[in-house]
């Protein structure tokens, strides 16, 4: 096998699940794929902190640089704005190919990314920048990009749904609610980006983009987190058959002077209890895409964790793999581990 190597930028929530999921299932990634995938080391801020999986001390490294000029592939989980969007932009420009999950930085300086990596034919994978483990990037991207999307709507935000549906369901406060939605790993660094809708609003701006074919600012998003969400409020949206969800919403809109354009906004909605994205519960999102062909699309799944955002990053190190190994647009080279078929019979299954 050929090898590539993989250097990690950030070890926290999903960094170390990420490395995890490297260092355990090397031998059938690289059956998968076509070339083993080498993690060479793990860029932090204090390579002495503790950490949520036991990882080898020798793959931590606070000399992001080096890491990255010796890669193949980057994958960058540090999250914010700076140093990240230096080091992808450094990553590129030295060949390497970058998976990302941080979607603050590709609503903000998405486009300046994209060209650093189209100028030099280098890809940057985003599956995980929004909601979580659930694909939706891709579909957006490749598997509706003959399609018209009209609209998407759906719950984008695994912390602000927890939080809602703790308080719904068992009178949580916000505050308690959401400091156990960060003991779980799925608030970011600053929760203020869950609870004030920024996170959201982020990934409208991402989704809108993929789904318009257009570029749609993050400051164009009309944003309102649940920080103003009372337990009076849940508590009479309960009594009159509602839920509140977070909710994003982009759209295809006409103005008044028959101008088409696209719309995105993010704001605490009441939801009929007989909704399907009332059953959103706990840090899952759901996520609705009408198509002019394809007609209405549902998306669910985990938006948020570790080990369930990990799943969404790997696939996207598989399929740029692939594409190292192909040369081409991500095809697998060897593909299938030789497994036997077991003839069980007719075998009751429960749903
Ligand atoms: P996290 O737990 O806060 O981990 C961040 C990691 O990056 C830490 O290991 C930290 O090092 C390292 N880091 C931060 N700044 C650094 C710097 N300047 N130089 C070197 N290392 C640095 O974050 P996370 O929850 O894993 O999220 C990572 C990214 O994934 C973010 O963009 C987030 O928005 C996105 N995301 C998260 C989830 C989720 O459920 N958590 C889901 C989807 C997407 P130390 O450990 O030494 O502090
Ligand atoms: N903090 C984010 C959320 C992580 O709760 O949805 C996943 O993007």
């Amino acid at each position: 096998y050929r090898n590539l190597r993989v250097a990690l930028l950030g070890g926290g929530s999903v960094g170390a699940q990420v490395a995890r999921l490297l260092l355990e299932q090397g031998p059938e990634l690289a059956n998968r794929v076509g070339a083993t995938l080498e993690l060479v080391g793990i860029a932090v801020r204090d390579v002495n902190a503790e950490r949520t999986v036991d990882l080898p001390r020798e793959l931590f490294t606070t000399n992001a640089e080096e890491l990255i000029l010796g890669a193949d592939i980057v994958i960058e989980l540090m999250g914010g704005i700076e140093p990240a969007r230096s080091y992808i932009l450094l990553a590129v420009s030295s060949g390497a190919d970058v998976v990302t999950a941080n979607k603050a930085l590709l609503a903000l300086h998405g486009p300046e990314l994209f060209a650093a990596a189209n100028q030099v034919g280098a890809q940057i994978n985003y599956e995980a920048a929004v909601a979580g483990a659930i694909p939706i990037v891709r579909p957006l991207r490749e598997s509706l990009a003959g399609d018209q999307v009209k609209r998407i709507l759906g719950i984008v935000n695994g912390t602000t749904n927890f939080i809602l549906d703790r308080m719904d369901t068992e009178g949580s406060s916000l505050k308690d609610a959401l400091a156990e939605a960060t003991a779980l790993g799925y608030a970011e660094a600053d929760p203020t980006a869950d609870i004030g809708g920024f996170d959201a609003a982020q990934k409208a701006a991402i989704l809108a983009s993929l789904a318009f074919h257009t570029t749609v600012p993050l400051a164009s998003v009309y944003r309102e987190g649940i920080t103003q969400v009372t337990p009076a409020q849940i508590e009479s949206a309960r009594k009159a058959g509602y839920v509140v969800k977070l909710l994003a919403i982009c759209e295809r809109v006409t103005d008044e002077n028959g101008v088409d354009g696209v719309s995105a906004r993010v704001y605490p909605a009441m939801v009929p209890r007989s909704h399907p994205l009332a059953s959103v519960h706990g840090a899952n999102n759901a996520v609705f895409v009408e198509a002019e062909s394809a007609g209405s699309l549902m998306f669910y799944g985990a938006g948020a964790g570790g080990v369930e955002t990990a799943s969404a990053v790997l696939g996207d190190v598989v399929s740029i793999a692939r594409r190292h190994v192909a040369g081409g647009p991500g095809v697998a080279a060897s593909s299938y581990a030789e497994l036997p078929v077991f003839d069980i019979g007719r075998v009751t299954t429960r749903y």
